[in-house]
């Protein structure tokens, strides 16, 4: 084959159309039919169905419960054409990209989420603009929620290291404490300190009792799966019933409609020691990509639900009866922000 570029049919295609519009066309499309393949390769089993063993197209039928086996056998070169997977159909193992994405949970949990209910939400649009439905993601997709929400922790874990350095707790909670990974990581760096998390959703709850097994932590700390509104409702009991002087709400805020957020803020500042802290960490409502698309897939659910910008977020906390600090951007350009206020 020829590697010689046509002159003239880069001269046409230069005067046909707008040459940086169609050279992005092409690549974001290159890049969602990556996403969709991989998501496809993890929906499907494939990759997993890998990772046991390397396998010729039959067996890996057999082992994914495919039928039509010529057809699995197009999608796997396909998935060796994006370098998930290598081989024939004599033998097909994971490639390195495959390996990743088995291998890291927030991988994985980057591409069920982003692959599935974050684009269906623009496939999806239409029906939603015209009123005809809501979407449910939180109900439907809270575990893949609470995993993906693990990309942030890094840059939540620093903050709470540096709260906890300055004001070691004896009792922390944690309000939709997602896959449990900032409530260990606080009880590590307070060893003297018990924890509750909270969250609404089994699938996460689950998980975050495996993260505090798993790091020797589950002595020290109970999950518990309830709504949050449902647990503070009354006179908050069981595990709530003694005070708190660290509470975490990371990524949960914007899952309460803006009217009920003043008084979740009140209730858990309600459960605070004097002096006790509330941590908020939220992506917050400003012109960028990932924060516009948050909105919008918030904006698209049940309930009245949005992202808050960091004026009216001090504002609720202010109004909640609590002393809040000017909020804090944890990544350089992007739209995470943190809030501390105390009692
Ligand atoms: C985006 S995740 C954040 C998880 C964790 N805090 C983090 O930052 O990694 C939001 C979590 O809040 C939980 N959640 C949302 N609304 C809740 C409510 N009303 N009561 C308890 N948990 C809730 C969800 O189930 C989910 O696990």
């Amino acid at each position: 084959m020829s590697r010689l570029i046509n002159p003239r049919a880069l001269v046409q295609l230069l005067r046909a159309g707008d040459l940086r519009a169609r050279w992005r066309a092409t690549q974001d499309g290159q890049a969602a039919l990556r996403l969709q393949v991989v998501a496809a390769a993890l929906g499907t089993g494939v990759l997993d169905a890998l990772a046991r063993a390397p396998a010729g197209t039959a067996e890996l039928a057999r082992r994914t419960g495919a039928t039509d086996t010529d057809l699995l056998e197009a999608f796997l070169r396909v998935t060796a054409a994006v370098g998930l997977v290598a081989g024939d159909g004599d033998r097909w193992r994971l490639d390195r990209a495959g390996r990743a994405v088995v291998g890291d949970d927030l991988v994985r949990a980057s591409y069920e989420g982003f692959g599935g209910f974050h684009t269906d939400l623009y496939r999806g649009l239409r029906p939603v603009l015209a009123g005809e439905w809501r979407r449910r993601d939180l109900a439907e997709q809270g575990e893949v929620i609470a995993r993906m929400a693990a990309g942030f922790d890094a840059f939540v874990h620093d903050l709470l290291v540096r709260t906890v350095t300055r004001r070691p707790p004896r009792r922390v909670l944690d309000v939709g404490c997602g896959a449990g990974l900032q409530l260990a990581g606080v009880l590590e760096a307070a060893p003297g300190a018990t924890g509750v998390g909270v969250d609404v959703d089994a699938g996460a709850a689950a998980l975050a009792r495996r993260t505090l097994r798993e790091r020797g932590l589950a002595g020290r700390a109970s999950v518990e799966e309830v709504d949050v509104r449902t647990a503070l409702g009354g006179e908050p009991g069981g595990a709530l019933a003694e005070p708190f002087d660290l509470a975490l709400l990371a990524n949960v805020v914007y899952y309460l409609p803006p009217p009920e957020r003043v008084p979740l803020l009140r209730a858990v500042a309600g459960l605070l020691t004097p002096g006790g802290t509330l941590l908020v960490v939220t992506t917050a409502a400003v012109p960028q990509l990932f924060s516009r698309h948050l909105d919008l897939l918030l904006r698209a659910q049940e309930g009245d639900l949005q992202l808050p910008d960091a004026g009216s977020l001090v504002r609720q906390l202010t109004e909640a009866g609590l002393h809040p600090e000017q909020p804090r951007t944890l990544v350089p350009g992007a739209p995470l922000i943190a809030v501390a206020a105390t009692r």
